[in-house]
Formats: C-alpha cells, structure tokens, sequence
C-alpha cells in the first residue's frame, strides 16, 4: 500500500486515474486537509513553458506532435520541478501531485508505445517513484459524463471513449504491476463519500508510517 522503500522525511503523494475521475478535486480537497505545515501542491503539466506547450498541444484540433514526442514533454516537464522536489521531501515537505508519472505510461501505451517502455523512460531521466497513490476508480461511463458537464473546457486529446476505454484498462494493469504503492479508491460516488475513502486509507497508512 505504500512504497516500502521510502527513506525520506517528506512523502511524494500522487492522485491518479483516467481523465474525469476526480483528481483535481480529490487533490485539493487532500491537501488542505493535510496536517503538516510544510506541504506543496503540484499540478501536470506545470505553469513552465513546456507546460504550456503540452496544454496547447493537447488542445490542438489537429496534433502537430507524435505521441511519443508528446510523452517525451511530459517527462522533460516532469524533469524541471524534479530536483526541487527532492530537496524538498528530504526537507520533510509532503507534496501533494495531481497527476504524476502513470499519465506517460498509460497514456503513451494506449497508442501503442508499450508500458515496460515507458516505466523505463520516466526512470532514466530520474523521476522518482511516489511513497503512494491514490487510484481513483470509475466507470468508464460516468468519467465521459463528468468530463461533458464540464463547463468551458474543450475535449482533448484522448478524451474519445475509444481511447479512454484503453486508457481505463491501462490503469488498472499499471495498478497491478506497481501494488506496492498504489491504492485503488472507490471515485464513483459523491465527492464526499470518495473523499472520506481517501481519508480512511491516508489515516491507516499515517499511523503505519
Ligand atoms: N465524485 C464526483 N461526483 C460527481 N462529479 C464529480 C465528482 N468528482 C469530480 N466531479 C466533477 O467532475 C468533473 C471532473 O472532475 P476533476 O476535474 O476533479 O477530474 P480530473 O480527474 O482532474 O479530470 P482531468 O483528467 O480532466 O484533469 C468536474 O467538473 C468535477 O466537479
Ligand atoms: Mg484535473
């Protein structure tokens, strides 16, 4: 349930799942809840340049990169706030990501990039494994649904029902491959109810910790 090979005073805390499922509520919502004083929140893509040069890219009518040019950015993105996140955790700061490395694996692998492939490339270029994640997990369906609702926000680039059927699968292959730190909560309820789930497992885990 958490990565039992965590040495450092601060914990990496990831909010994960297919588009629509909640992470940025569920994030915000954890994180303000979180006691210690010292803690930071993270959305991907960042506010850097390459940030936006994914949000403009994933918005795009027609895509102008690869998919693995794509992932690529991700991980560079990913690679700017890096160093500054482990000092950070070795100073006893708990950062709070909404959205980290699983998007490049399962998205990269739902067009055909390959998963172990993808692992590997977060690893080379030095992206630390999180102390846990929270999987939030629902229908397929009812992430469509959410994501309509949505008020002003365009469809991106996956959001198709093909693509996200894919990407839903690839989730739950990535939850088995990596159990150690990954827990799958229930998202299909209220936001209430899926945020009182996250909170019942983040007190278990504290107390272990
Ligand atoms: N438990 C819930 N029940 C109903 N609606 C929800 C729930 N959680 C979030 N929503 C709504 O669904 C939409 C998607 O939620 P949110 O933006 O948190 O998901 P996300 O996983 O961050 O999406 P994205 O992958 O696009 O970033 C939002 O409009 C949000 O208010
Ligand atoms: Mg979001």
């Amino acid at each position: 349930m958490v990565n039992k090979s965590w040495s450092r005073p601060g914990r990496l805390i990831a909010f994960e799942g297919p588009d629509g499922c909640g992470k940025s509520t569920q994030a915000k919502i954890f994180f303000d809840l979180l006691h210690n004083k010292k803690k930071i929140m993270l959305t991907e893509p960042t506010q850097s340049g390459l940030g936006r040069w994914i949000r403009k890219e994933l918005s795009n009518k027609r895509d102008q990169l690869s998919n693995m040019e794509l992932q690529l950015l991700f991980i560079a993105n990913r690679r700017e706030y890096m160093d500054e996140v482990e000092r950070k955790l070795d100073d006893g700061y708990d950062i709070v990501m909404d959205r980290f490395t699983p998007g490049t694996i399962v998205y990269g692998a739902a067009k055909g990039l390959g998963m172990k492939r993808m692992i590997e490339l977060n690893k080379r270029a030095g992206i630390i494994d999180p102390y846990v994640i929270f999987y939030l997990k629902i229908p397929v369906e009812d992430a469509m649904a959410r994501l309509s609702k949505r008020t002003g926000k365009k469809r991106e680039r996956f959001e198709d029902l093909k693509t996200q059927r894919v990407v839903h699968r690839n989730y739950d292959r990535l939850a088995r491959m990596q159990k150690e730190w990954w827990v799958r909560v229930d998202g299909s309820g209220s936001i209430k109810e899926t945020a009182s789930s996250v909170r019942a497992v983040w007190d278990k885990i504290s107390k272990r910790a």
